[in-house]
């Protein structure tokens, strides 16, 4: 069983979703979005480990566990995409593929937005499609790993 997991990374600041500048992330919370990734995961042949923290380390720590036990990493790591080399180092040592997610369109935001250091890692970025860009990772993970 232990072949078939997704990790599920969120970084700072997305534990307060659904209230957090909900014209910006709108106002489904963490857990609806964890537990709908879930169910779809799970449709596909996934189990999926759901892990959010605010500390940088944390996330690091997530990731470097994931080498173990899971085939493939979705992450949005909110505002550690735009600064952290050790998030991105992180999964470029895991070697595990990686699917990155931002609910809102950075591209279309403030210019310190515009760059993520997870982005050279990834596989794919979706972005803007709000907590549904979470689903379409795990279909990718679906198509890329079968099912
Ligand atoms: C975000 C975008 C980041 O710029 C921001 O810092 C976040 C969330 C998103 O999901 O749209 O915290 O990753």
């Amino acid at each position: 069983m232990t072949e078939r997991r997704l990790l599920l990374v969120n970084g700072p600041n997305l534990n307060l979703l659904g209230t957090r500048q909900p014209e910006v992330y709108g106002t489904t919370t963490l857990a609806e979005i964890e537990a709908r990734v879930a169910e779809v995961a799970v449709a596909a042949g996934f189990d999926v480990r759901a892990v959010q923290s605010n500390h940088e380390g944390a996330l690091v720590d997530a990731i470097q566990a994931a080498r173990t036990d899971c085939v493939g990493i979705i992450i949005n790591p909110a505002a550690y995409s735009h600064t952290s080399i050790a998030v991105a180092d992180a999964l470029r040592s895991v070697g595990l593929p990686v699917a990155e997610v931002h609910l809102s369109n950075i591209h279309a935001r403030e210019p310190f937005r515009h760059h993520s250091y997870v982005s050279a890692v990834a596989e794919v970025v979706i972005a803007g499609a709000g907590p549904l860009g979470y689903e379409f990772a795990v279909q990718f993970f679906a198509d890329r790993l079968g099912s």
